[in-house]
């Protein structure tokens, strides 16, 4: 027997489960289907959840042992217990991931718990404890992605291992080597730091987050470094060889090729993703990939069959949670037949390290490689009364604003809370806001959001009041 829905979901991760929400609150039929026992995907179960919980216990670690003598307080006997630490961890994933459920039950969608495949276009098959079949005007596919790896290098999720493996290690490691200096590198790497593990990062690229403002990558690894963490930008993996007790990793410079040899308890690969469709059964349904294994869309985020659509890390653009939420509401509000609109410029990006980093809109390769004409104006954190109150003063708020309207292009931050302080420029992106309208804001004082204004004055006339 089958059952008649809407809209299936195929993935719970941001972009499916939020996806199904929606589609409910538009009084669609709806179910959702996630292979694994818990809802949330990898965002809730083995992504940004689980390491924004890591982050934070680490940092009060860090914080504790190296900076509160500083405030005038002794902390002379701190216990470090990793076990509890963990369990923490675990258990806001597990309520998180209830969470989930509960939205489920609140907004009537129904789940199903197996892997999902095609039979046909309009044909859902779930494979779970018992076999069932879901038939359904609308598809959207929410499949999300998995860890990529280097050629010749054999995960073996024990000593080699990837960020799932990592965010659930039974002791702290003495030694690690990380191999990509992107998100989950630093991300997690500042984890382990913290904790007292010596972290030695290899990176292919020149600087770190490459993907982000040259300026951020240059002083967030500067911080990094003054902390202990090492650095081989420039350097490419040759081999990685596991020994069961530890690892060995080797890694040729580009410049000169003289190769390093490090030796390590671990090794964590984190060199990016790749979109998950096995067992899909995409070929069905006559669906091909495109060259980077994504399902392919057009600007509505429909695949070649117009009722079938495709979301979150699973298609083009970037692998993000937020970029996946809203790409679930816009397909819920296109079948309902509303006109949505998501701009992807706007979709903000954070690395929670500390400091954090947090951008939006152009960076300035970008403006110079489209050579449109654009003021820079910066701010030091050094320079904020609010971050020498907190000693946090290292990092600084760069605005780029165009040359001839002021227009707020792109604003890049490395500093104390820049993943909560980027959402003003979004905001005043999304409404256009020109750098002088950010200037003439009143902003509560002493906050770091002062540091915000301050940049946009420094863009609109060079006339910040604090440097
Ligand atoms: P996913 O969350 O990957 O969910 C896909 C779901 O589909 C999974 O549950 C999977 O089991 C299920 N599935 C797959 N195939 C089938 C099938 N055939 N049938 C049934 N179910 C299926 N992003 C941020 O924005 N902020 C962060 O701080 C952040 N931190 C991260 C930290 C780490 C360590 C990692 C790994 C990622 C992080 N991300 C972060 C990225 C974020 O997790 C992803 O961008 C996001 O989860 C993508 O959402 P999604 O819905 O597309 O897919
Ligand atoms: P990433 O793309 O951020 O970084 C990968 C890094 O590995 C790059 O700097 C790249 O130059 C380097 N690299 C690639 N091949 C290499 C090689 N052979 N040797 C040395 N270095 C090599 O990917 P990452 O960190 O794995 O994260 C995957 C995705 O997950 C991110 O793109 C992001 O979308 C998401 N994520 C987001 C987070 C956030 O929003 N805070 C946190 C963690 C992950």
């Amino acid at each position: 027997m089958s059952t008649e829905y809407d809209v299936v979901v195929i993935g719970s991760g941001p972009g499916g489960y939020v996806c199904a929400i929606r589609c409910a609150q538009l009084g669609m039929k709806t179910a959702l289907v996630e292979k694994y026992k818990t809802l949330g995907g990898t965002c809730l179960n083995v992504g940004c959840i689980p390491s924004k919980a890591w982050l934070d216990s680490s940092e009060r670690y860090y914080e504790l042992v190296h900076h509160f003598k500083d405030h005038g307080i002794n902390t002379d006997k701190v216990e470090l217990d990793f076990p509890k630490m963990r369990e923490r961890v675990e258990k806001v994933v597990s309520d998180t991931c209830g969470g989930v459920s509960f939205l489920m039950k609140k907004n009537k969608v129904d789940v199903y718990t197996g892997l999902g495949s095609f039979v046909d276009a309009h044909t859902i098959k779930v494979a779970g404890e018992k076999e069932e079949t879901l038939k359904t005007k609308n598809v959207v596919i929410a499949t999300g992605s998995k860890p990529s790896s280097i050629p010749g290098v054999d995960i073996d999720k024990k000593r080699v291992i990837t960020s799932t493996e990592a965010l659930k290690l039974p002791e702290l490691p003495k030694s690690m080597v990380v191999i990509g200096g992107g998100v989950i590198g630093l991300e997690m790497g500042s984890v382990f730091l913290r904790l007292g593990t010596k972290v030695s990062v290899v990176e292919y690229a020149d600087a770190c987050i490459p993907a982000m403002d040259k300026d951020m990558g240059k002083n967030l690894q500067k911080v990094l470094k003054k902390e202990g963490m090492e650095f081989f930008m420039g350097h490419g993996v040759t081999e990685v060889k596991s020994t069961g007790k530890g690892v060995t990793v080797k890694a040729k410079a580009k410049k000169d090729e003289k190769e390093v040899t490090i030796d390590a308890d671990y090794c964590l690969v984190a060199v990016g993703r790749r979109p998950y469709t096995e067992g899909l059964g995409l070929e069905t349904i006559g669906l091909e990939l495109d060259e980077r294994g994504r399902v392919p869309t057009d600007e509505h985020l429909r695949t070649k069959h117009s009722h079938i659509y495709a979301i979150g890390d699973v298609t083009k653009g970037v692998m993000l949670a937020h970029k996946a939420e809203e790409e679930g509401v816009f397909v819920a509000e296109l079948m309902a037949g509303q006109k949505p609109h998501l701009n992807y410029l706007l979709v903000p990006g954070v690395v929670y390290t500390w400091p954090e980093v947090a951008s939006v809109g152009y960076t300035e390769q970008q403006l110079k490689d489209e050579k449109r004409a654009y003021k820079v104006g910066s701010f030091p954190f050094k320079a904020s009364g609010r971050a020498r109150a907190s000693n946090e003063s290292d990092g600084l708020i760069k605005v780029l604003a165009d040359k001839d309207t002021d227009e707020i292009l792109g604003v890049h931050m490395v500093g104390p809370r820049c993943a909560d302080l980027i959402a003003e420029a979004v905001l005043a992106m999304e409404f256009r806001a020109s750098a002088e309208d950010i200037a003439r804001t009143c902003h509560a004082h002493p906050t770091y959001t002062e540091s915000f204004k301050e940049a946009c004055l420094a863009a609109t006339e060079n006339r910040a009041l604090h440097i």
